[in-house]
Parts: C-alpha cells; structure tokens; sequence
C-alpha cells in the first residue's frame, strides 16, 4: 500500500534498510556521543562516573564484558586501555565470564558493554561482578535499561535507537565511550603528559567528519561486495587492533549474508589456517596499523601466493598496498589508536552489500533477533 510504503521508507530515512540507515547515521553518533563530555581538550565524565581520582589511581584491573558486537568494541578496549591508563585489561564474553570463576577484587573495575543494556548473559556478568564486590560501569545505547539501572555508573552511547539486528552504529559509539573512559583515567593516572592526551582528543573529535568520508567510498566497496556474493568462505585478516575490528567485520558479514567466514590474527596464518587458502578464496586484509604493517603485507603476499582475491584496507596516502592487493578502500589519516572507528565502516558496507546481492533480510537476519534476553 502506498501510505504504508510512504510511513516505512520514511522510518528508514529514505534509506532501503535500517541497517544502511542507521551506517549513515554514524558521524551524528560519534559526534553526540562526543557531545558534552569534551571541554577544552579534556575528557570530563564526572557527571556519569562516580569515581574520586584516588579511586581512579587505585584502580588494579579492569574487565570489559560483553557479547557479540559489543564484545568486540570491549576487544578494542584493551587495547586502547592499557595503552592510555596503563592498566591491565581482561576482555570476555559474558557468556564465559559469568562461569570462569572470575578473579574480582574490590580494586577490580568491571565495565559491561551493551547495546540495548537487556542482553542476558551481560546482566548475569553485571550482577556476578557486583556480588564479588567489584565496581561496575555500563556502556548502554537505552536509558533506563536493566544494566543502566543496576551498575554503579552509566555511560550513555547517543547513537539514537538501533533498529536493524546487526549492529553498527552502537559498536562506533561504543568505542567513542571506551576513548573518552580510557582518555578521563589516563588523564588522572598518566602516565602520558596531558598535552599527548589532549593531541589524541582533537582527533577524536575529527571522527565524524572522517566517517562521513568513508561513506563516500561505498559504490567501490558495493562493487567488490557483488564480486564475492557466490563464495561460500571468506577470510578477515588484520594484526593488532585491525584483528579485532576483523572480528567485528566477519560477525556483521556472517549475521546478515550468511557466508561463512573467519576473522584471523594474520601471524597465525602458517599455524593452520593458510592450508583453508586457496585459488580465488576472498580475503579482507585490514593495514592499518603502522607497528605492524610490514609483517601484514607479508602475511598478505602469502595469500596471494596461495590465489586469494584480496581486498585491503588502508590508509589514505599509502599507495603501496594497491602493488600487493586486487583491490584498496582507503581510510582517513587518524591516529592508529582511533582507526578503528573508521576501518569498520567499509565491513559493514560490505556486509550489507553482500547480503542485498544474496537477495536475503538485510533487517532482520533468520534465526537471530536485536536483543537476546534469554541466555
Ligand atoms: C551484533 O550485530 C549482533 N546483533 C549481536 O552480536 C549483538 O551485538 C549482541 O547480541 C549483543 O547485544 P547488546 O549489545 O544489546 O548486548
């Protein structure tokens, strides 16, 4: 019916889906959830996070929990973390956290991430960590959810309401909350001077205008999305922080098309997984990360070596990986540290696009539903 066509494309933005909807919608979720929190070039969360800087200082270890996509923005909090504020980081699924027995002191901070703050086994791994004494942080997209009510502070994500299934403007957002924590610890712990940290600030709030950027690259990565709609496996690859966002890449690629794939640390590539490669296998290679991007074009060489169709991505200005690659996407210049934000714009392009080219929901994915309140 035309009036009901009218009502649903007008909830979709104009957009086919709400997954593509709520991709473009990204550089406002960065920027709102940025709103407010930024002064001056330092982090201010005083008004979320309860926490005297004595408290801060005496922080011993912090846990990121979470599932699924929000698991994988607590994987790029340890890194982030432990790079700022210097403290050690443990990052879980909250499926297994809540049954390993987790070692919590009262100096333990746990901070839980989830999009829709319902998500089962995350509430049972709040409320396990509360129990053993531990603080608790939520990074939660809905205000007023279970895990905004019951943990000891709340970081809101402003990314607005998060329709589709697979979700992407909650993970960006969710990593904007996890710099601005990391950001607010180092500045009271260090050890880096505040100059650095208020360096890494002022790129921080150019990510919105970066991921507008990306967005414009999307025709290109539509293109190689058609080309590898047929294969039945795929290959992410990426060391450091780019590994992580390959998880990430490959969940978003699996959930919505339904082709079977595999995030891998590339440098373990020789200890099994470079027998799975083969003539014309496609690969997502994600070079972003200067410390290791020599040993990523070699692992990348050796996969070509092997056939494989090779999608990489880089950062503007790198003109070397097209010699090694089939095709590049590149990526804004940012600090390796806030790449990831930008480098998982093109993986979920590219899942999207793999998916409307299989002819399946793009929405809502079978077997799966936005919210798993049941474990
Ligand atoms: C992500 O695309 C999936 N829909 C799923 O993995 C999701 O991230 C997971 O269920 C966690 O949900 P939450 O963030 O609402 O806790």
């Amino acid at each position: 019916m035309k009036v009901q066509w009218d009502i649903e494309t007008a909830e979709k933005g104009g957009f086919d889906h709400f997954m593509m909807k709520e991709i473009h919608e990204q550089p406002k979720a960065i920027r709102d959830t940025l709103s407010g929190r930024v002064k001056e070039g330092v982090v201010d969360l005083s008004q979320e996070v309860g926490l005297t800087p004595e408290q801060i200082k005496g922080i011993e270890k912090i846990h990121f929990v979470a599932c699924g996509t929000a698991y994988h923005a607590g994987l790029i909090g340890k890194y982030v973390m432990e790079d700022l504020a210097r403290i050690p980081v443990e990052c879980d699924v909250a499926s297994e956290y809540r049954y390993r027995n987790p070692i919590i002191t009262d100096k333990t901070l746990v901070v839980v991430v989830s999009q829709s703050g319902e998500t089962a086994d995350t509430l049972a791994a709040l409320r396990e960590a509360k129990s053993q004494g531990a603080r608790v942080i939520a990074i939660t997209n809905v205000v007023g959810s279970s895990v905004a009510r019951e943990a000891d502070d709340v970081i809101i994500t402003w990314a607005g309401p998060e329709i589709a299934v697979a979700s992407t403007k909650a993970y960006t957002s969710q990593l904007i909350a996890i710099y601005l924590l990391s950001l607010y610890f180092a500045q009271v712990r260090g050890p880096k001077a505040v100059s650095e940290l208020s360096e890494i600030v002022s790129h921080l709030l150019e990510l919105p205008a970066k991921a507008e950027a990306v967005l414009k690259q999307e025709a290109q990565i539509a293109q190689f999305a058609r080309g590898i709609a047929t294969s039945e496996h795929l290959f992410f690859l990426g060391r450091g922080m780019d590994y992580a966002v390959a998880l990430e890449g490959s969940l978003k690629l699996k959930e919505i098309s339904y082709i079977h794939s595999e995030a891998y640390a590339a440098g373990e590539l020789k200890h099994g997984t470079l027998a799975l490669i083969e003539e014309n296998i496609p690969v997502v290679a994600l070079a972003t990360q200067h410390a290791v991007y020599e040993k990523m074009v070699s692992n990348i060489q050796e996969v070509k070596a092997r056939g494989a169709k090779v999608l990489g991505i880089a950062v503007e200005g790198n003109h070397e990986l097209q010699k090694t690659v089939d095709e590049v996407i590149h990526i804004p210049k940012t600090i390796d540290l806030l790449a990831p934000v930008l480098t998982v714009i093109p993986l979920q392009l590219f899942a999207y696009y793999a998916c409307v080219e299989r002819g399946y929901d793009v929405d809502k994915p079978r077997n799966l539903a936005k919210s798993v309140t049941v474990e």
